[in-house]
This record gives structure tokens, C-alpha cells and sequence, in this order.
């Protein structure tokens, strides 16, 4: 599994393919510990490249016999592949390959779960299937073969002939080897139908494990929704007769968009009232779209090369967004989002894994499916359209579709299309895509006769590797508020250009409040000196609802940041301001839970990192325990009001509205929690008839130190649901006091249900150990070393899960020089280990720095 010297690859080395496949016809003949894979592929010479060397990447395979024109020959084989003579004209590529899916734990290529086949091609799995140019420019259509005993065989494309013990399939459209897919297995479907908007009667299918049939219905309902949705927005149909959904249980990521095949991690698409909670619900909707959403922003149009991969991500992500937006609260969705950006994205653009949207080199491609490229790509296409507006955007992206379905385009080809749709110059634009960082703006304004100016001032710290940065183009979305409370000036996008640069609004009758970066138009850091009574002004008055919530965040940051700091006192016009706004029976009551949140742990050190200090984990902990507890004393009564309006009567249905009471209600549980010592959650458990209620009652039983009984039931009670099981391992982690988290861990891994192999399981476990902030940066160090030792243990079986869980160390340098010294000799023990997998050891240099 080891390569001898890991490799950088770098964007500027790329070259096309000698050769073009005109077919390829594939037979798979299943078998547990020995699949035999017959390929045979139709090239031809590529009348773009130069080179014609003829490379077939391969990996842990074993070669049976290969021919070329139907002549046996003898390939070189090499680390990562072979290299074969071969004729100057069209000629036929044959092979036979051995393969070992049941001791395939890395769950890359074609791997075993719960004794079900399936396959994860993206990135670079297909070369562990047989001997491909795996390589997302080199697009082909396929014909695929699959001779099992599983009642169920599926690949992409159309079904064609089917018999006993055997199935085929055809997909017509060319397409990379990554979207391959192969499901075999004895899987139940729950079926429905979908008609095209010009007729095409399409077969859909979600394909789980016997016993999870009652989970289907409503990914199937979001799978139906994201058609049309497609359709009416974007003018996209559906291109084939079948669209396949699979559940798998052991998977890597969230889910895969192979084409008419999408793979799923179970736990996002299985859905029931009883077992997931609204959040999961919006998830699985968000997930089903995304990879849905893909036929067309991925599959039609795909990558060039895999540093091209934001053009697929982010414009995907930024999809699934808008559809969410109208499936649910466009501004309930936006703050969720932009919690999630700072949380994640904003951590890493911060710190030693930063990189550009556009990554300019790689060593491990699977380690660069990171919250930049996905999230941030999608802020900059959300920006994009802010700078050229709505209608501009449509025909831009119609013109995108035309001119490059069927192609492996770059993000130069992305922006092109908007060069000549709107005749705009985006060199400037481009940068984001090339300079990794969160830019600052700093702004102050200035009002005199009448006239406001704001001035702005940009820049962006260096990251590895990129010193200096560039100006960039930003778009800022402002509107102006009179001190009474009325806008005076409605939302309008200033467009800076230049390091300084001053936008003036004249005839004002009085000095105005101005509502800045609206909407949060560009992934910025804003500086602004304010203070509490304009803050508590904003969160009162703003017409825009990111902003109204952005000022009341920003009201409980800095009385935080002065309770931590300074060892102040909770504040009270926080406290009042919150309040007031809880109160306020006309605002969306998922609005009010939201606003009713406190800023995380990981946004209050960065904040205070980012002021020049030194986060110290356990006062951050126990300043937002503080003013949790004031909350609770002050609004005692209102939550107890808020508690019993905003029950659900109706049956149970994970829409917004219902969604939003529920959030409501368990946030004044939260606060009456905290003061009642859990009464009223344990009788919330006990009644409990939704996933929602029971985890809200059981994670307020934890918080309050009563939840050892609720903990022992839940646990018989969903014993054999495994993922409602997750949620059991993981909740015990993130509840458990700073002082106990490493512990709570790791006594959780001797549990009989924790295993290594499943990546859900693993995750629930030791990756909420590294959210549950406090405990893991411990003064003990314990967190770091229970955490490392986990993942010095599963690298060997899976190193892709094990490298993104590195990125808990990625903060580290923030922190003082104890702490510092404990996680630099863990990440020094997980270096050190031998036989280190490439995902890990690129991962760990790079956060170590
Ligand atoms: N392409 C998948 C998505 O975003 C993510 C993924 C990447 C899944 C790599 C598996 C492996 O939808
Ligand atoms: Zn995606």
C-alpha cells in the first residue's frame, strides 16, 4: 500500500492523455476475496497530446494476462501502473485482473459492507479495479458486466440484458473513470417515478439493506424535489432511463454522484421520524440534491484534473444552497451556513493548511476535499453572482452548459463564460480563486452635511507558501438605517476594487447606522469598531436578517471576549438584547433559536487569536457556561412560555415551520434545564415519539449530570439501529465536561459496538472527542493522546478517514506553549510511525509546519 517517496504534483505540469477510449466494455465475475475484473477498452491515439506514452494506472492488483489486439504481451509494471508498447493506430487494450474487496478496508476501489459489493471511485479508486488512465480528462462511455449470486446488480447507465446470475449495463454519455460505479448485493428498493419536463419517463429507485425500506420515502420525496428544481431553475433534465440511489453503511465521505448511481452514506439517506432528528432530515435533503444536482455541474461537465475540483464542489454546493433556500428558510439557511464557513473554513484558511480554492500542487488529492474548496468555492460563486447580478448569472451558466457539456473544463473555461456573457473583465475575480486566506476589512466612516462615507481597507495575512496577496475584488453589501430605526438607504452592492477605497451616500437628514456586509456578500472578516448600543440597535432594527443576527452575535462575542479576558461579568445589554428578541412572537422562531445560540468554542478562540491573544480552552468553556447559566436565570419565565407555545401538535413532519418550533422549544429547554435539573427533559425523553425530542431531553439530561438512566435506555432501546447507535456514541462524547471528555472516549472504544472498520462509528467517537473543544485541549493532553493513538490505529486499515481527522491538531500553534509542546509530540508520534500512509504523512507535515 506504501508508495516509496510520496510525489507532489503540480497544476502547471498538466498534460493531456496520449490516447482517447472510444469504449470500454468491463466483466466483473464477484467473489469475495478473489473478483476477477476483464477489461477491454477500444483506444486511439489523442490528436491534442504530444506525448504518447501509454501509462495505465494500477494498484494492488494483480495481473492475470494482458493483450494488445488480441496478442498476449508483457507489460512493465511499476509501482503505480504499467507502461506497454503499443501500435501507432486504434487498437484494443485487454486485461484480466484479481481483486480482494473483503480485505479492502480502505474502502477506495471495490470494497465489502455488511457483505454487500460497492465501489468509491473519486478521486483515484478506479486504479485499484483494473488498469485505467485514471485520470478525469480521459472520458469514456461504458459497458459493464457484473456475474454474481447477489439478487441485486447495478452499475451506471441503462440496464441491459439481465439473467440468472448476470446483469449488464450501458451508459452512453463518456464519462470519467472516477464516476464508475458497481453495487452487488441483496438490497430492497423502495421505487418511484419521475417524469421529464419534456416527457422522459425516468425509473428511481433507493436501494437499502432488508429492514431499512421504511427509511426511504423521504429521500425519495428530496430526490423528486431536486429534479424538478433542476428543471425549473436551471433548465437541467435527467439524461437516462434509471436513476439509482445505494445506502451503503461503510463509507468515507457523505455520498458519491456516480453517474445514475449515486452512493450514500446510510446516514445520509436514511430517514424516519423515530431514528433522525430535523437536522438530519435537512441534511439528507441538502445531501440528495448535491449529488443529484451533480449530473450535470460534475458529470456532464466534469474536471479537467483534480485541482480543478472547486468547479464541480463548490458550483454544486453553492446549487444545493439555493435549493435549500426555497425548499426552507433562505436566512436560516444562510446564518447556518455561515456558522459552518467561520467554523471550518475560516479555521483552516487561518492556519497551517491553507490553500488557494485552486490548489496549485498535491500530494494526496483526498486531502484537499476541504471545506475551501467546497465551501468557500461555493462563497465564490455566490459572489459572482452578486457581482454580476441574477439574470447575468442564468445566461453565464446557460452559456457554460452549451459550450461545455460533454468536456473536462477548468475554472478558466468557468469564468470565461462569464467574460463573454457579460462583457466583465474578472482577472482580478480570479484571485480568489488562486490566493489562499480570509481577506480582513477594516472600515470606518465619517458623516458631515449630510454626506456618510465608509472607508474600507483590505488585506490578507500571508499563508504557507503565498506571502504577498493581491487586492481583491469584493463585493459589500450595505444599506443604511436612520437612528429611528427606518432604512434609509435599502441594501445596494459597493464593489471594491482597490486596497482603499471610500463609498459616500449623500442627502442624509441625520447621521445613519449602517448595516454592512449584508447577507454576508463575501467571505471576509469585517473589522469595525462598534459598540454595545449600536450593536444592540442593529440586532433590534436591521431589515436584513443575516445582519440583524450577525449584530446580536456580535453583542455576545465581545461580552464574552471581556468575560474571558478581563474576567468581567455577563453583560447585561446582551443579555436584555437577546431577550427582547426571543420575545418577539412575529419573528421566525428558528430565527430566534438561532440568535439565541452562543457563539462556539472555536469561533471565540479564533476570535480572541485573531486579537493578538492566547486562547486559554477552559475560560472560553467556562465564560459561555456562565452566560448560559445568566441566560437562564433571566429568561426563566419567558422559556418557560416559549417551552409550551411552540409544542408541536401536529404528527410529526421535518418541514421548516415544524422544525423551527421544535428548535425554539428545545433551546427554552436548554435554559429551563439548566435551573430544574433536567425534570422537565426527562419527561420530554420519556414522551418523547421523534428522534428530535428524545436526543434534545437526552442531551439536556447530560448537561444537567442526569443522564446515566436516559443514556442505559436509549442504548436497549436502539441497539440495533446502527445509526441511531452514532448519534449514542457521539452525544455521550460531546455532553461529557471538559475534565471527562478523553475519558468518556475512550472507555466508549471498549463498548462491544465500537469498531475501527466503520467510519460513521469511528468518527462518532473519536472525531466528537475533537468537538467537544475544552476536552480535547485539556491541560492533560489526555484528549491529544487518546485521539492520536486512535488514529495511529486506523491509518493502517483506512488512511483517508484517518488524515481528515488530523485536521483537529490544525489549530495548534494557537494555543500556549504547554499545549503546543503536548499535540507537536503526538503529532511527532504519529510521523513516526512506520509505514505511515501518504494521506497522513502529508497531513501531519503540514499542520506540524
Ligand atoms: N464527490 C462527492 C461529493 O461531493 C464527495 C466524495 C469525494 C465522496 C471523494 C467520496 C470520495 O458529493
Ligand atoms: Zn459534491
Amino acid at each position: 500500500m506504501k508508495d516509496a517517496a510520496p510525489q507532489t504534483i503540480f497544476l502547471k505540469d498538466y498534460t493531456p492523455f496520449g490516447f482517447e477510449i472510444d469504449m470500454v466494455h468491463l466483466t466483473f465475475r464477484l467473489h469475495p476475496e478473489r473478483t476477477r475484473v476483464i477489461s477491454r477498452i477500444a483506444f486511439r491515439s489523442n490528436p491534442n497530446a504530444k506525448d504518447a506514452d501509454f501509462f495505465l494506472h494500477g494498484e494492488e492488483l494483480t495481473l492475470i494476462w494482458a493483450k494488445v489486439d488480441g496478442a498476449d504481451v508483457t507489460p512493465r509494471m511499476e509501482d503505480n501502473g504499467l507502461r506497454c508498447a503499443v501500435p501507432d493506430r486504434s487498437f484494443i487494450w485487454e486485461a484480466e485482473v484479481e481483486i480482494n474487496p473483503g480485505a479492502n478496508t480502505a474502502l477506495e476501489g471495490l470494497y465489502m459492507s455488511n457483505g454487500m459489493y460497492c465501489t468509491q471511485c473519486e478521486a483515484e479508486g478506479f486504479r485499484k479495479i483494473t488498469y485505467y488512465p485514471d485520470r478525469p480528462d480521459v472520458m469514456a462511455p461504458f459497458e459493464v458486466r457484473i456475474e454474481g449470486d447477489e439478487k441485486v446488480l447495478l452499475s451506471n447507465g441503462n440496464p441491459g440484458t439481465t439473467g440468472d446470475g448476470f446483469a449488464e449495463w450501458h451508459d452512453p454519455w463518456p464519462k470519467p473513470a472516477y464516476l464508475f460505479a458497481l453495487v452487488a448485493g441483496d438490497l430492497v428498493n423502495h421505487p418511484d417515478r419521475f417524469e421529464t419536463k419534456s416527457g422522459r419517463d425516468v425509473e428511481l429507485n433507493i436501494w437499502v439493506r432488508p429492514g431499512d425500506e421504511g427509511k426511504c420515502a423521504f429521500g425519495m420525496e428530496a430526490l423528486k424535489a431536486s429534479m424538478r428544481w433542476d428543471e425549473d431553475v436551471y433548465g437541467r433534465e435527467y439524461d437516462l432511463d434509471i436513476f439509482n440511489i445505494v445506502a451503503v453503511d461503510d463509507f468515507n465521505m457523505g455520498a458519491m454522484e456516480n453517474k445514475g448511481l449515486n452512493i450514500f452514506n446510510s446516514s445520509c439517506v436514511l430517514a424516519s421520524p423515530e431514528t433522525s432528528t430535523d437536522g438530519n432530515f435537512e441534511r439528507i435533503e441538502a445531501i440528495i440534491a448535491h449529488e443529484y444536482f451533480h449530473n450535470w455541474t460534475g458529470n456532464r461537465i466534469t474536471c479537467r484534473d483534480w485541482f480543478q475540483l472547486c468547479l464541480k464542489e463548490g458550483l454544486t454546493v453553492f446549487r444545493d444552497a439555493q435549493f435549500t433556500s426555497v425548499m426552507r428558510s433562505e436566512p436560516v439557511k444562510r446564518i447556518g451556513d455561515v456558522i459552518d464557513l467561520r467554523a471550518r473554513q475560516f479555521r483552516e484558511d487561518n492556519g497551517p493548511l491553507a490553500h488557494p480554492v485552486r490548489p496549485e500542487s498535491f500530494v494526496e488529492i483526498n486531502n484537499f476535499y476541504t471545506a475551501t474548496v467546497y465551501e468557500k468555492g461555493a462563497e465564490l460563486i455566490r459572489m459572482l453572482k452578486t457581482l454580476v447580478g441574477d439574470a447575468a448569472y442564468s445566461k453565464a451558466v446557460d452559456l457554460y452548459f452549451e459550450r461545455h457539456d460533454g468536456d473536462a473544463a477548468t475554472i478558466e473555461d468557468w469564468l470565461k463564460v462569464f467574460e463573454d456573457a457579460t462583457g466583465r473583465d474578472l482577472t482580478q475575480f480570479k484571485r480568489w480563486y488562486e490566493q489562499a486566506g480570509t481577506p480582513r476589512v477594516n472600515v470606518s466612516e465619517e458623516y458631515q452635511d449630510g454626506t456618510f462615507t465608509l472607508h474600507f481597507e483590505q488585506s490578507t495575512p500571508p499563508t504557507p507558501g503565498q506571502d504577498v496577496k493581491d487586492t481583491r475584488v469584493i463585493p459589500i453589501a450595505v444599506g443604511l438605517l436612520s437612528p429611528n430605526g427606518d432604512e434609509v438607504v435599502p441594501t445596494q452592492v459597493l464593489e471594491m476594487t482597490g486596497a482603499k477605497q471610500s463609498f459616500a451616500f449623500d442627502g442624509l437628514a441625520s447621521r445613519p447606522v449602517p448595516s454592512i456586509l449584508r447577507g454576508f456578500s463575501a467571505p471576509v472578516i469585517l473589522e469595525r469598531e462598534s459598540d454595545n448600543a449600536e450593536r444592540a440597535f442593529l440586532f433590534a432594527h436591521d431589515t436584513d436578517p443575516f445582519n440583524k443576527w450577525e449584530a446580536g452575535r456580535a453583542l455576545a462575542r465581545d461580552g464574552l471576549l471581556a468575560m474571558i479576558r478581563d474576567g468581567a461579568g455577563p453583560d447585561d445589554a446582551y443579555l436584555d438584547a437577546i431577550e427582547a428578541v426571543a420575545r418577539d412572537d412575529s419573528l421566525d422562531p428558528a430565527f430566534r433559536a438561532l440568535a439565541m445560540g452562543l457563539p462556539s468554542q472555536e469561533d471565540l478562540a479564533q476570535s480572541l487569536y485573531e486579537a493578538g491573544g492566547t486562547p486559554d480552552p477552559q475560560a472560553i468553556w467556562d465564560a459561555l457556561e456562565t452566560l448560559k447559566q445568566a441566560q437562564a436565570q433571566k429568561m426563566q419565565d419567558l422559556a418557560t412560555r416559549l417551552y409550551a407555545q411552540y409544542q408541536v401538535d401536529a404528527p410529526y413532519a421535518p418541514n421548516a415551520e415544524q422544525s423551527g418550533a421544535r428548535a425554539l422549544a428545545n433551546a427554552a429547554l436548554g435554559l429551563i434545564s439548566r435551573l430544574d435539573g433536567g425534570a422537565l427533559a426527562q419527561k420530554q425523553y420519556d414522551t418523547a415519539d421523534n428522534m428530535t425530542q428524545q436526543l434534545a431531553g437526552l442531551s439536556c439530561l447530560l448537561k444537567a449530570g442526569n443522564g446515566d438512566a436516559a443514556v442505559a435506555l436509549f442504548y436497549e432501546q436502539w441497539k440495533e439501529d446502527r445509526l441511531v447507535i452514532d448519534k449514542w456514541f457521539s452525544l455521550q462524547v460531546i455532553m461529557a465536561d471538559p475534565d471527562k471528555a478523553a475519558q468518556t472516549a475512550q472507555t466508549l472504544t471498549k463498548h462491544p459496538d465500537f469498531t475501527m472498520k466503520n467510519p460513521n462509528r469511528f468518527r462518532a467517537t473519536l472525531g466528537a472527542l475533537a468537538m467537544n473543544t475544552a476536552g480535547f485541549h485539556h491541560a492533560s493532553g489526555e484528549g491529544y493522546k487518546v485521539l492520536a493513538d486512535w488514529l495511529i490505529k486506523l491509518d493502517p486499515l483506512n488512511p483517508q478517514t484517518t488524515a481528515r481527522m488530523c485536521s483537529a491538531f490544525e489549530t495548534w500553534r494557537r494555543f500556549d506553549a504547554a499545549r503546543q509542546a503536548k499535540i507537536a509530540a503526538e503529532l511527532d508520534r504519529i510521523l513516526a510511525q512506520p509505514n505511515l500512509s501518504r494521506d497522513t504523512t502529508e497531513m501531519v507535515t503540514r499542520i506540524r509546519g
